[in-house]
This record gives C-alpha cells, sequence and structure tokens, in this order.
C-alpha cells in the first residue's frame, strides 16, 4: 500500500492539519544547557536549533539522559539559565504560559484535589471569571473523556484516566502549544494505543503545536510530522526525520514500517559514549509537574 503523501504536501502546515495556523510556532535557536554537578559543569544540550510550525507535531527521541526532558522544561519556561534562544511565535519565552501547557508521563495531579479542582488549577490567580473557569474546566473533563469524575480524586482513577484529567489540565488554558514529556510511558499497551488516537484527533481538530517526547518509536511515527533523534552526552540533533504519511496511519504499511526501521537503526549504533547513563538524582523530575501548575498559578 502506498500510504506516501505527494511531495508538494510535505510542509508540515500541510501535513498537520486542514485548519490555517497562525500562533504556536517554536523556535530553538543555539540553545545550550549545563547543569552543575559536583561542583563542574555538565553539558546537558549542546547547540540545538529547530524550528517548529504553528500546528506542527514534533516528536522527540534518545536515549535515556540525553537531555529531552531538559529541552522540554527550557521549553515550558519552567527552567530560564541556558544560553542561546527560544522563541513562541517570535517572543523569547521567559517563564511559563498557559498558553504552553505541559503533560508529564506521569500525571503529577495533586492528590488531595478532585479531577475538577485539579484542571481548575491553572486558573488560580488569573482574571478568568468564575463561571468561565467552571464552564471550560467542564468543557475539558468531557473531551478528554472523563464525564462523571469531575468530582473524584486522583486515587480513585486508572492510569489512563489520570493521564487523560493531566491533558485535561494542559488544555484548560487553550494553550497553542502542547508538551509532553513521555505522557504515556506509563501506560498499558491498549490504553496506550487508545490515547495515541485520542492525541492524534485533539492535534487534528484543534490545531495545536505538538512537542512530545518519547522512547516508542512507532508512537513517534504514527504521530508525529516530524521526528527529532537527539544524540547524548551532550544532547544533540543528529537527524530529523520527515514523516510525510497520510493520517490515521497504517502501523503495518510500507511507508511506516520503513520510517520505523531506519529509526531504530538510529539506536542500533549506541556505544559507551553515547549509551543511556545512570540518572543523577535531581529534584525536578519529582516536582515538574506540580511546579508547573504551581507557578502557572502565581
Ligand atoms: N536539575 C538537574 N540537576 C542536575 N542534573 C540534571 C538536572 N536535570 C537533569 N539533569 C541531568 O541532565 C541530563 C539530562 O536529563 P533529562 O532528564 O533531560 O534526560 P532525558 O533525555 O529526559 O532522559 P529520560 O529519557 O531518562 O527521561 C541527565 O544526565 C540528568 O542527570
Ligand atoms: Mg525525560
Amino acid at each position: 500500500m502506498n500510504d506516501f503523501v505527494s511531495p508538494s504536501a510535505l510542509s508540515p502546515s500541510a501535513l498537520s492539519t486542514h485548519k490555517q495556523h497562525l500562533s504556536g510556532g517554536l523556535q530553538v535557536q543555539h540553545v545550550s544547557k549545563s547543569f552543575a554537578l559536583k561542583g563542574a559543569p555538565l553539558p546537558v544540550l549542546e547547540d540545538i536549533a529547530l524550528t517548529i510550525a504553528p500546528g506542527e507535531f514534533v516528536a522527540i527521541v534518545g536515549a535515556s539522559g540525553c537531555g529531552k526532558s531538559t529541552l522540554l522544561r527550557l521549553l515550558a519556561g519552567l527552567d530560564t539559565d541556558y544560553t542561546g534562544l527560544l522563541l513562541h511565535d517570535g517572543v523569547p519565552i521567559r517563564g511559563t504560559d498557559l498558553r504552553r501547557g505541559l503533560v508529564f508521563q506521569d500525571h503529577r495531579l495533586f492528590p488531595w484535589l478532585t479531577v475538577q479542582q485539579n484542571v481548575a488549577v491553572a486558573f488560580s490567580n488569573t482574571k478568568v471569571p468564575l463561571a468561565e473557569r467552571d464552564a471550560r474546566v467542564a468543557a475539558e473533563i468531557t473531551r478528554v473523556g472523563l464525564d462523571g469524575y469531575a468530582d473524584a480524586y486522583p486515587h480513585q482513577l486508572s492510569g489512563g484516566m489520570s493521564q487523560r484529567a493531566a491533558i485535561a489540565r494542559a488544555l484548560v488554558g487553550r494553550p497553542d502549544v502542547l508538551l509532553l514529556d513521555e505522557p504515556l510511558g506509563a501506560l498499558d499497551a491498549l490504553t496506550r494505543l487508545r490515547l495515541q488516537q485520542e492525541l492524534r484527533r485533539l492535534w487534528q481538530d484543534e490545531g495545536i503545536t505538538m512537542v512530545m517526547v518519547t522512547h516508542d518509536i512507532d508512537e513517534a511515527v504514527y504521530l508525529a510530522d516530524r521526528i527529532v533523534v537527539l544524540d547524548a552526552r551532550p544532547g544533540k540533533v543528529r537527524r530529523v526525520q520527515e514523516v510525510p504519511l497520510a493520517h490515521p496511519r497504517q502501523r503495518g504499511s510500507a511507508g511506516f514500517v520503513a520510517i520505523r526501521d531506519g529509526l531504530h537503526a538510529d539506536f542500533s549504533d549506541l556505544d559507551e559514549s553515547n549509551a543511556p547513563v545512570a540518572q543523577e538524582e535531581h529534584p525536578s523530575s519529582l516536582w515538574d509537574g506540580n511546579e508547573w501548575a504551581r507557578r502557572m498559578a502565581l
């Protein structure tokens, strides 16, 4: 089966959706980032350059520890300590912003708040009137398929439902960019496939720019317009793979398999210097989600 779209339709915006996208463009210009490790600088990202068109779906893959989450945190505005330039629709990213929603691998909902309250956290200290907040929260809960669970607490939800609630929290601010850090990584295979389809529909219906970190190459080929392959230590763009396949994509089709196998080959040469490294203990992985929600509330 030939599922390639014509080369004339290869531009990201043509591939993305049928909508006209006016906002949600991201630019990463010569971005480098180091952490201090035992007093010495640990370079984590080196000279990353990437332009993401409004409405585009970009996946980021790479070995564990190569800096994928770090890059996403920079794009979110959670970390502003880097060199280079990050732009959202041409404007420098200087902190968190409701226009950039963020979803983490583990949902990181506040356990003491209900689904409704967790989603509404994004509105704390904003000027959005209460009635409008309630309506928007309810609409997002419906959109992610959690009708009837607004008053449930996180421990009363399945993993997939919690992840849906986290997606609703990221969407309620009407972002034009959704940053997803392995959002489906902790889910069982069937739930994962279902949520992949839901993310695809959401992206096609809403025209939101999506930047998704994933370890799952199949997932990246299923969803993304382009797949950025990062090298490790320090994280650098090794190459960018276009995925010029029409949606919904057929995982068994020749075009799909060819791209997937090509990406797998990228990871078959992981040698000592590029192999996944043991993660240093650092607090960010523990509190990113709630920290994001808290800062959004400031
Ligand atoms: N706050 C921090 N302080 C010190 N080092 C950090 C911090 N955050 C991340 N690092 C280090 O930066 C490197 C990249 O981490 P990052 O979490 O971005 O990797 P990743 O590609 O997302 O990995 P994984 O696929 O395992 O999630 C790692 O070596 C990690 O130990
Ligand atoms: Mg990570």
